[in-house]
């Protein structure tokens, strides 16, 4: 997508052949910056640190991460040390086990000397895929932005809420959640994007804004908690977010805070939409709230913000009393029965077994 007017890629294979190249997220949005990755340590340290996050990107940088680490040890060991370091990054987005899988299966039967170009090629191809499929959740999340923006009065804009970072920072381009909003946006239909600002890491204020900003859609930042009161006042015309972890039953885990908007717009009679490509649907897992592992972070993450002062240098602050303890679980599930519809690469299914299994019969390679 758009950085000052020049196309951006979020992963893309470094120019001297030996490297891949990443967007540092962690500098966004006050420094765009980009980061060299050579080696297996750092791509893990890549996702574990966050400088890439988000289900799909994280999936991307995992599939380049083996082909580093392949570069250096290309034996069996080298390729179960490499598989188990990548998966131990993060524990929710099914991604990344998604692509690694998808890596052993495709590496370990190949002579050592053949792996690391085969997961090279693998790594361009789970980064074209992701972009494809992005591309097609934006056209199947069209058809929903058109029809509800036909009911709105006229000259007045659709108003969608959002949560986290489910734009084309999170995946190699488009984004999930954002596909539709561009597409839309592109297409002349007035849209407004309510980002909540997603604490503690506030990938909406930081990364959702900074997108939509470069992009030119319009857009306004909120507290996490203003999204209930906004659409008791019929301020949000639908909620669309992304996933980390779909079940079979159509259970969504993603970031902390999803949950109570889904409660709210369900209380409100607002549709909530979840932008689900196929990767992160975990069909061995049905029950969401007892089955996902919930990643938690530090409690730094709560107790401290940074920002840019008004001097223009990043500084960071302590919000809490010395002393007192914070709790920062990354994710929590939305049961199925309060999700209006997955936008998915295929179309949109209800938030089901029956509706997952129509549009994926053949439960696409890898997962
Ligand atoms: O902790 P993060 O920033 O990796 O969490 C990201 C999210 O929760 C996104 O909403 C999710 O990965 C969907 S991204 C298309």
């Amino acid at each position: 997508m758009n950085v000052q007017g020049k196309h951006w890629r979020t992963i893309w294979p470094g120019a001297d052949g030996e490297s891949v190249e990443i967007i540092d997220q962690t500098r966004l949005p006050h420094e765009f910056a980009t980061a060299r990755l050579t080696t297996l340590d750092e791509a893990a340290h890549a996702i574990r640190a966050m400088l890439v996050r988000g289900a799909p990107l994280i999936g991307a940088t995992a599939a380049y991460g083996l082909w580093l680490a392949l570069r250096a040890d290309a034996s069996d060991a080298g390729l179960r040390h490499a598989h188990t370091t990548l998966l131990a990054t993060r524990p929710t987005a099914i991604n990344l086990r998604w692509a690694l899988d998808r890596a052993l299966e495709l590496l370990q039967p190949l002579p050592a000397a053949t792996r690391a170009t085969a997961a090279q090629r693998l790594a361009a191809r789970i980064c074209d895929e992701d972009v494809a499929i992005n591309r097609g959740i934006g056209e199947a999340g069209l058809t929903i932005l058109r029809a509800l923006a036909a009911r709105k009065p006229a000259g007045q804009p659709l108003n969608i809420l959002t949560h986290c970072n489910a734009g084309w920072l999170a995946t190699v381009d488009w984004g999930t959640a954002t596909a539709p909003i561009y597409l839309a946006h592109d297409d002349g239909l007035k849209v407004h994007v309510w980002v909540d600002e997603t604490r503690p890491r506030n990938q909406g204020a930081s990364l959702t804004a900074w997108e939509l900003l470069n992009h030119g859609v319009p857009h306004t930042v909120i507290v996490d908690n203003a999204g209930g009161h906004l659409m008791q006042h019929g301020q949000v015309d639908l909620v669309i977010v992304g996933t980390d972890r779909t079940t079979a039953d159509g259970d969504v885990c993603n970031k902390i805070g999803t949950y109570l908007k889904a409660l709210a717009a369900r209380d409100n009679g607002v549709p909530f939409y979840v932008a689900l490509p196929s990767p992160s649907i975990d069909w061995t897992v049905r029950d969401g709230v007892r089955e996902i592992p919930i990643e938690e972070r530090t409690p730094a993450e709560v107790t401290h913000l940074t920002g840019r002062t008004a001097g223009g240098a990043l500084a960071t602050i302590r919000v809490t009393p010395e002393g007192s303890p914070a709790a920062n679980p990354a994710f929590d599930v939305t049961p199925a029965r309060l999700i209006t519809g997955l936008i998915t690469e295929r179309g949109v299914a209800p938030a089901t077994a029956a509706g997952l299994r129509e549009l994926f019969p053949d439960r696409p390679a890898g997962s």
